[in-house]
């Protein structure tokens, strides 16, 4: 039977892959590595220096495909639902091209595979399609929520209380409903911005685990146009900029006292 491995690779540093990452790294016969096209070139380096550095297994074939464009035009559903056909179709022709009846394909996903990542729904709509059998393994990464508590040394909820994980997109039209503590990724907007409330404190890192790291933390109120400003000039720097942050709102303190 064929395998798919699906390794977390963790969020930036290459030290962030586990040993089970690095020994999964090493079963794969295939490792299919997205080098061209939308992907950044960014995370492709980062794919290539974790396969220079701790690949050992000479027979493994590394295969780079280009990431396909998501189409812009309809609705966000119809063009993500496209976009993950057409990457499911690269999955699906590897795996009965270039992967053995007996052998292991790996992906490399950032951070973990169950954190805003699609890569195990692309492969739920291969196994879906029916024409290639295997199975799948999935191996956990760090991601970068825990990269950016790690860097704050902060725990992610405060004693007995929510967390709600959420995007950019999301936040900028309204503060969740019921959530004292939002952790915010993918934002392009800088929602941030939009949370006004005096009390409120924010964690913002940027480029977590790599050198270009910068992380922010204060008063709300008194931090967003640092970070703003200080967002836009390292994103003119290095062309790219991916950042993670938590706000957390006052809780009442029946709230707290619950835990
Ligand atoms: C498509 S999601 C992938 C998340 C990933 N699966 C994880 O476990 O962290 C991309 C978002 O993750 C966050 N992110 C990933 N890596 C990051 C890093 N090194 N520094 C800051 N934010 C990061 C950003 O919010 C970015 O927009």
């Amino acid at each position: 039977m064929r395998k798919i491995l699906v390794i977390g690779i963790g969020a930036g540093n290459p030290e962030h892959m586990t040993v089970q990452a690095i020994n999964a790294l090493n079963r794969a016969d295939v490792l299919l590595i997205p080098t061209k096209g939308a992907e950044k070139a960014f995370l492709a380096d980062a794919r290539r220096d974790i396969c220079d550095r701790f690949l050992s297994n000479d027979a493994c074939r590394i295969l780079d495909y280009a990431v396909p464009v998501r189409r812009a035009d309809g609705s966000y559903e119809d063009g993500v639902h496209d976009w993950h056909h057409a990457i499911a179709a690269i999955y699906e022709r590897t795996l009965a091209n270039e992967v053995g009846e007996d052998q292991t394909l790996g992906l490399l996903v950032w951070g973990d595979p169950m954190l805003y990542d699609s890569t195990l729904r692309i492969v739920e709509h291969v196994r879906a399609a029916g024409r290639v059998a295997f199975e799948m393994e999935v191996i956990p990464g760090i991601t970068s929520v825990q990269a950016l508590c790690a860097g704050h040394g902060i725990a992610l909820n405060r004693i007995g209380l929510p967390v709600e994980i959420t995007t950019g997109r999301r936040l900028s039209e309204g503060w969740p409903e019921g959530a004292r503590d939002a952790l915010v990724m993918l934002d392009g907007v800088q929602a941030f911005r939009t949370v006004e409330d005096p009390e409120a404190e924010i964690w913002w890192g940027a480029y977590l685990g790599t050198p270009h790291e910068i992380l922010l933390s204060g008063r709300l109120s008194e931090m967003a146009e640092t970070i703003a400003e200080t967002r836009r000039t390292a994103r003119e720097e290095h062309g790219w900029i991916m950042d993670t942050y938590l706000i957390r709102r006052p809780a009442s303190e029946s709230e707290e006292g619950a835990a």
